[in-house]
């Protein structure tokens, strides 16, 4: 499946209307914290994706039993093995590293064999470490694979090391059934932490503060089992209403939260951009001139940095000069060299920075999907591109994005998949 790839006819404008899928960065923690019960957890609004099957294959590997129909998954984990999780599993999803805070606070010992997945920037697991030796875990140095344990885990008062998203989410699972109270300071809040919190409140854990960068948590004896809905995933939603300014279009957008994209909406209206928000919908319309703007991006509420390369495509087509400032990522900036064989002219500063000048009437060209958010900004370019754009690497765009190809392709888009 690595020689998949997109086949794009640009110039099409999108119109009608779109449903966005299930949180994928909330579906991830979320299954994994269902191991914290050994009673029947059924999660629904799924998203199918890659990333979802190698997390049911870990579970599988666990002993855990699931039953996953594309949209509904319920997670039996009435025995949960004490075993290494290998590196061939752990290399495929970095976000494997989520089992760290369930299996320490289950079984009280965890291995996983180092995390490989994402090629963007440095990504250490200091964080997800300091976190839990707070909360009372012996951190086993043997080589390259991490291993903790714990006889007991008990509540403490601490400042995570930086507002890591999956260090928070680790430190939240190892906490809701520590002994005592657990106060978390420079907590990560995006959208899906506050989704894994009401998740893990409706199994009987007891979070105050969701939605802060400041947590407390009072441990509880058990966690019963619970039927509950993923939150939709606003980082499609912000793709694909890139997707519908770019092209022209008008586009109704279906199932999403406004409140987790209000820096998202703002910036748009600084861009220019034309749309109008409902209850839990956008509706995009064709915008008369997009203006260049300064974009910044920081931890929930600033700017997401999973959609800087997305809304960076946009800034294409912007008059004027943009100033990109990827404040989390090193590695973040790379797909511009991509957007440079379409035509762009970027100008990259340094591994954070880079000045982009449009509008630029980009060519369809054979480009490459450097990571998820990266391949999701050339198909975006594509959309707008003179001519066909042949894309490789789609399946970073599968491990994140659930038929990408089928939902624009459903508004007018020109999509092919060549296998
Ligand atoms: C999560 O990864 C997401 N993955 C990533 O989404 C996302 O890009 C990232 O958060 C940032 O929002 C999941 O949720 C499964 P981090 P995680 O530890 O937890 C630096 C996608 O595209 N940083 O929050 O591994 C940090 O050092 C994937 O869906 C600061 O500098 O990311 C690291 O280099 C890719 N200061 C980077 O940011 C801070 O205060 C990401 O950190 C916090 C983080």
């Amino acid at each position: 499946m690595h020689t998949h790839r997109f086949l794009v006819t640009g110039g099409q404008k999108l119109e009608g209307q779109i449903r966005v899928s299930g949180s994928k960065n909330a579906a991830l923690p979320i299954i994994a914290a269902s191991l914290l019960t050994n009673e029947p957890v059924t999660l629904t609004n799924i998203p199918d994706i890659a990333d979802i099957a190698t997390m049911e294959h870990i579970l599988h590997f666990l002993g855990v039993e699931t039953d996953f129909d594309g949209k509904k998954m319920v997670i039996n984990a009435k025995a949960v093995a004490n075993l290494e999780i290998e590196h061939e599993l752990v290399s495929k999803l970095r976000a494997s590293i989520l089992f760290l805070g369930p299996l320490l606070a289950r079984n009280k010992e965890v291995r996983l064999a180092f995390p490989g997945g994402c090629v963007i920037g440095k990504r250490p697991i200091d964080a997800h470490l300091l976190a839990l030796k707070e909360l009372g875990a012996e951190v086993i140095e043997d080589g390259e694979v991490v291993h903790l344990i714990a006889d007991r885990l008990k509540g403490a008062k601490f400042t995570m090391s930086e507002a890591s998203v999956t260090a928070t989410e680790n430190a939240i699972m190892a906490a809701v059934l520590a002994e005592g109270e657990t106060v978390i300071r420079l907590a990560a809040s995006e959208p899906h932490v506050q989704d894994l919190c009401n998740f893990l409140n409706s199994m009987g854990a007891k979070i105050d503060g969701i939605g802060n960068h400041k947590l407390k948590i009072k441990g509880v004896k058990k966690l019963h089992g619970t039927k509950y809905r993923v939150t939709s995933d606003y980082l499609e939603a912000g793709t694909l209403v890139i997707a519908a300014a770019i092209t022209g279009g008008t586009v109704d957008i279906l199932d999403i939260d406004p409140s987790h994209l209000d820096i998202f909406w703002q910036k748009l209206r600084e861009v220019g951009v034309i749309f109008e928000l409902g209850e839990d919908m956008v509706r995009v319309l064709p915008s008369p001139e997009l203006r260049a703007i300064r974009l910044q991006t920081a931890v929930f509420p600033s700017f997401p940095t999973d959609l800087q390369a997305p809304f960076t495509a946009l800034l294409s087509q912007a008059k004027g000069t943009s100033f990109i400032f990827e404040t989390l990522f090193d590695g973040r900036l790379q797909y511009l060299y991509e957007l440079e064989k379409m035509g762009l002219d970027p100008k990259i500063l340094n591994p954070y920075q880079a000045e982009i000048t449009g509008p630029t009437k980009l060519q369809g060209a054979a480009v490459a999907s450097c990571d998820l958010r990266a391949g999701a900004a050339v198909v975006l370019a594509a959309l707008a591109a003179e001519g066909q754009t042949e894309i490789s690497n789609i399946y970073y765009i599968d491990r994140g994005y659930a038929h990408l190809d089928e939902k624009l392709n459903s508004i007018g888009a020109k999509i092919e998949r060549i296998k």
